[in-house]
């Protein structure tokens, strides 16, 4: 890509304003604590905070189950159909103000049914708000189901079955929740099922788990994606596999320093990972717990890592080719990239 230099006090500027793709983002960690009191007042709950400031004084976490014990608690507030569109759409409106012009969400469905909600109630929200945003913010949203690690195969198997009437409001599968203990393998008939069934499929690994969870993720589950992976600078071997297959990785930096996988940003291996071949891109998780959408976590880490225009560019392009969208639909976005760069001035 031969574009005009760009001087590195126009980095934050340029990043911004990238169109670009997010694929890795739970709604639910999307739910802002405004409108998670707004949500519990219309459901006539009572929140274990009297206000927004001390429950976000409460988003201090050790590792990813201290962070996950607080996520669950937050989503006893969605009960109807409107309250999954509207934390759907404020998220939607969110991506667009920061260029995402493709959006592939994670969702939980296990959470809501565990608090008597039914699934396509869920789905059916969530899906709404992806077409309104298609319509009205011309932005591209699909969404992938996630699986929770903690919970059986069985209650995995429950989830799929239950989402099979909705089949076609989703592109794909993935895993989330706790990792440790919780080895890719123990859902790898789940995914051959999903497989079947025409969805793609990714799956968190080597967030706090070992790269064996990452050989376990693409060999047993048979995953395209690795979400996080960033422990995978730990394998040589894995490395070389990850670079030379093209296997990409959905990266989120701020979630890595709030959860304590790195002690800064400074630390982080992004920067390595890019210049190692990898096809890395940048993401929010949690925005709403982790400080910051998108845009933060792309000019905090450039600012933190002293990464170039080149690198903004490669991250762009590969969340594009990264994600599920046809072919010829990927071409049209990093044309578009392409444009972008050329004429930033
Ligand atoms: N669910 C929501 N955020 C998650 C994360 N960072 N890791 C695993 N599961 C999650
Ligand atoms: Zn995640």
């Amino acid at each position: 890509m031969n574009h005009p230099p760009i001087a590195p006090d126009r980095l934050p500027e340029l990043l911004r304003r990238m169109p670009k793709a997010e694929l890795h983002m739970h709604i639910e960690g999307s739910l802002e604590p405004e409108l998670m009191f707004a949500l519990a007042k219309r459901n006539q709950l009572t929140l274990p905070y009297p206000d927004v400031a001390s429950l976000k004084q409460a988003y201090v976490f050790d590792n990813l189950q201290d962070f996950l014990n607080i996520y669950h608690a937050g989503t006893q507030v969605l009960r109807t159909e409107q309250d999954f569109y509207d934390m759907t759409w404020a998220y939607l409106q969110r991506a667009a103000a920061d260029q995402v012009i493709h959006t592939e969400i994670f969702f939980d469905t296990q959470t809501h049914t565990g608090h008597g909600v039914e699934e396509s109630v869920v789905i059916s929200g969530l899906h709404r708000a992806c077409v309104d945003a298609q319509a009205q913010l011309g932005l591209s949203a699909s969404l992938i189901l996630c699986f929770l690690r903690h919970l059986s195969e069985a209650q995995a198997f429950e989830a799929l079955e239950q989402a099979l009437p909705q089949l076609d409001k989703l592109v794909g599968v993935g895993l989330a929740s706790s990792e440790l203990g919780h080895p890719p393998e123990k859902f790898a008939r789940v995914f051959a099922k999903a497989r079947a069934l025409g969805l793609r499929l990714v799956a968190h690994a080597g967030e706090e788990g070992p790269p064996a969870y990452i050989w376990g993720a693409l060999d047993a589950l048979k995953v395209e994606r690795i979400d996080h992976g960033v422990q995978a600078m730990k394998d040589p071997a894995l490395m070389a596999r990850l670079a030379q297959q093209r296997i990409p990785l959905t990266v989120c930096p701020l979630s890595n320093i709030k959860l304590r996988v790195f002690p800064s940003l400074a630390q982080h291996n992004l920067g390595q990972m890019l210049d190692a071949g990898i096809m890395a891109t940048v993401n929010s998780d949690d925005p709403a717990y982790f400080g910051g959408y998108i845009n933060d976590n792309l000019t905090q880490t450039f600012a933190a890592l002293g990464m170039t225009a080149q690198h903004a560019y490669q991250l762009a392009h590969n969340s594009f080719a990264a994600s599920f969208a046809e072919a010829s639909t990927k071409q049209v976005w990093q044309d578009r990239l392409a444009a972008f760069f050329d004429s930033f001035e």
